[in-house]
């Protein structure tokens, strides 16, 4: 088992990606402190997770308030005695060009988007500094790495989040810390807050209209991008920092 002994933050793990990437965690061994701030799809997962043969605990919180940073590293800490790896995922997805973005919505994504990671990484890197080892994964997205259409300020939040990363490789790269981005591509599944704005027909227009663009012709799932995420934060991964990885299907090959 991969990350056995290990202690993993991972946020936004009420549904989605953040979700499948604490199942396979939990399957490989890890001890788990999850953070969303989606109160009852948290506890239930903790609890089914908990039922099973997984260590885990959960921090109800918004993930763009340093007190929800400090208080899940303090939990990592006094629960199981390290931290390890922290997985910064929480993220939401507005829509819209700059005309069509209102200042609140603007803030908002880059509070949750990009901030948030900031922070979680301000909070768990001294202790990972101590330590002499650490690893961070941040979820960015391809719209970061080039403009999507009329997807401005998550394009913005995403690019800043992966020069973040960046920029964290290469100043506690010398302190034994890895820190990687990954960039999932287009998903059969349409995030959370998105999925309020959007009709199933929308929906199925959408997937009907990337998945020929894709060179491997369909649309990615939350295990493909999970089994790339638990790489990155894998021992097999012992040399990669700094990374980008796309996993897109080739979309933007
Ligand atoms: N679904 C996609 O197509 C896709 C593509 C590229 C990148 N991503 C990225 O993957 C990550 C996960 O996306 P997903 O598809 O699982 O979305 P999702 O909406 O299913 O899950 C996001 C989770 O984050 C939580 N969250 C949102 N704001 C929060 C806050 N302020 N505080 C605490 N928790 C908060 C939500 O409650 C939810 O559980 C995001 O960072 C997203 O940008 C998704």
């Amino acid at each position: 088992m991969r990350f056995s002994g290990k202690t993993v933050i991972v946020t936004g793990v009420a549904s989605g990606l953040g979700r499948a990437v604490a199942q396979s965690l939990a399957k490989e061994g890890a001890k788990l402190v999850l953070v969303d701030r989606a109160k009852h799809q948290l506890e239930d997962f903790v609890l089914a997770l908990s039922s099973g043969e997984a260590e885990a605990v959960e921090v109800v919180g918004d993930v763009s308030q340093e007190k929800t940073s400090k208080q899940a590293v303090a939990l990592a800490l006094s629960r199981f005695g390290t931290l390890d790896i922290l997985i910064n995922n929480a993220g939401i997805n507005p829509t819209g060009t700059i005309s069509q973005t209102d200042p609140t919505t603007w803030q908002q994504a880059l509070d949750i988007n990009l901030k948030s990671a900031y922070l979680f990484c301000r909070e768990a890197i001294p202790h990972m500094v101590k330590a002499g080892r650490g690893v961070i994964v941040n979820t960015a997205s391809i719209a970061g790495q080039r403009a999507s259409t009329a997807e401005s300020v998550y394009g913005v939040s995403k690019a800043g989040l992966i020069m973040l990363t960046r920029t964290i490789a290469r100043d506690y790269g010398p302190k034994g810390i890895r820190a990687n981005a990954i960039c999932p591509g287009v998903l059969e599944s349409v995030m959370a807050d998105r999925l309020t704005r959007m009709s199933a027909d929308q929906i199925a227009a959408r997937d009907q209209r990337f998945a020929p663009t894709v060179p491997l012709g369909r649309l990615g799932t939350y295990e493909e991008i999970a089994k790339a995420t638990l790489f990155l934060a894998s021992e097999e991964a012992s040399y990669v920092n700094g990374a980008q990885l796309t996993v897109d299907g080739g979309l933007t090959a």
